[in-house]
């Protein structure tokens, strides 16, 4: 079988972090999210993988993840070009999975538990498709279905509904028998533009074929927005093992679980409480205080400041005589605090579409 991640989309609803990257590259605790569907895949035994590409990030991520050699399986890139919808996106892969069943995988999705359930479960001689599916609190937010309660077949389908028919929303990864490709051809955009891969999985239904549910039990996250992804990073750091590369000058005041990349230094005096995950060649100076479900990415400095529950993600400086909660920090980004301020105030230079909560 092979699995297809969906790596295009606009990340519209993560700007500015998504201005000069894909959604698809933010790390959670310091792995690209990306990155864990590849894992998921591979730990499935699922070896060859093409990865849908938009017009937008397309380079970074084939620079990042290259043939996916370094990751343990075999890349093939395939573009869609303009985001046309999660359907237009499957429909680039025909050549790709050619006869065969396939797993889809969203590229900005992460579950705790992988996906081999799912797969195992599915049965291509009965099911046109399997569904991963898990009740969650917001069912406008997602594709919901309703599902038949002695054979656990999906009835219906619909994405984003005002009045939801149930909880059970589609989590982003699904099995396919390439009966989906037909049904692709034949839908027509939505309210919203998109070719929904939920209108083609109706189309499956309506023209007879079975739709399989799978409800995933671990936690699943879309990373869609700011809060998701710190969220996302949370459920991630609440699970981490320590793993230590760097120099930590005093364990007397780093306590709990860390993950510390190589070249990185925890000067003396700073106070570190874990979970936390701190990348390579990163110096945390002596006047910091790094608070529980934190990741700082690489080639960072912090210093004189307090921070927690958030995520630099590489490159950053972070010295603001400040508490820092709940925060999302792009590359590159600084947050600095001047040692006398004339006049008295808090310089900003905010982003187009950026929240400031001070
Ligand atoms: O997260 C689960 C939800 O994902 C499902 O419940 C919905 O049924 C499904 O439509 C999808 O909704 P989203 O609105 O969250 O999809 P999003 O636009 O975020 O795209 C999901 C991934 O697919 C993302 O990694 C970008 C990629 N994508 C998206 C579009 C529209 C493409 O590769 N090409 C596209 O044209």
């Amino acid at each position: 079988m092979k699995g297809v991640i969906l790596a295009g989309g606009t990340g519209s609803r993560l700007r500015p972090i998504t201005h000069t990257g894909p959604k698809q590259l933010v790390p959670i605790a310091n792995k690209p999210v990306i990155e864990y569907a590849i894992d998921d895949l591979r730990e499935s035994g699922i070896s060859e993988i093409g990865i849908i590409l938009g017009d937008k990030g397309r380079d970074t991520i084939q620079a990042h993840l290259g043939d996916g050699t370094e990751f343990g399986v075999d890349i093939t890139y395939i573009v869609q070009g303009a985001p046309l919808g999660l359907a237009h996106a499957v429909g680039c892969a025909r050549e790709f999975v050619a006869d065969d069943p396939f797993v889809v995988y969203l590229g900005d999705d992460l579950m705790r538990d992988g996906i081999g359930d799912l797969i195992d479960d599915f049965d291509p001689e009965q099911y046109a498709a399997g569904i991963g599916l898990q009740e969650v609190d917001e069912p406008s937010r997602y594709g919901i279905v309703d599902v038949d309660e002695e054979t656990g077949d999906i009835v219906d389908l619909i994405e984003k509904p005002d009045d939801p028919p149930s909880n059970f929303a589609l989590i982003g990864v699904y099995v396919f028998t390439p009966a989906i490709f037909d049904q692709i051809e034949r839908i027509e955009p939505s309210w919203r533009g998109e070719l929904e891969i939920t209108d083609a999985i109706q189309g499956l239904l309506e023209d007879g074929n079975r739709v399989q549910s799978h409800i995933v039990h671990g936690w699943w996250k879309d990373t869609g927005k700011p809060s998701d992804v710190l969220h996302a990073n949370r459920l991630v750091l609440d699970e981490i093992q320590s793993d230590v590369r760097g120099t930590i000058e005093d364990e007397d005041t780093v306590t709990g679980r860390i993950e510390l990349g190589e070249n990185s230094v925890i000067k003396q005096g700073a106070v570190i409480r874990g979970p936390v995950s701190i990348g390579e060649s990163t110096i945390i100076g002596s006047d910091a205080y790094v608070g529980p479900f934190t990741s700082i990415g690489d080639d960072s400095f912090v210093d004189n400041v307090h921070i927690e529950a958030s995520v630099a993600m590489g490159k950053n400086e972070i010295a603001a005589d400040r508490k820092i909660v709940d925060s999302l920090l792009g590359y590159d980004a600084t947050v600095t605090s001047k040692e006398r301020r004339r006049p008295e105030g808090d310089k900003l230079v905010v982003g187009e579409n950026s929240s400031l909560e001070i």
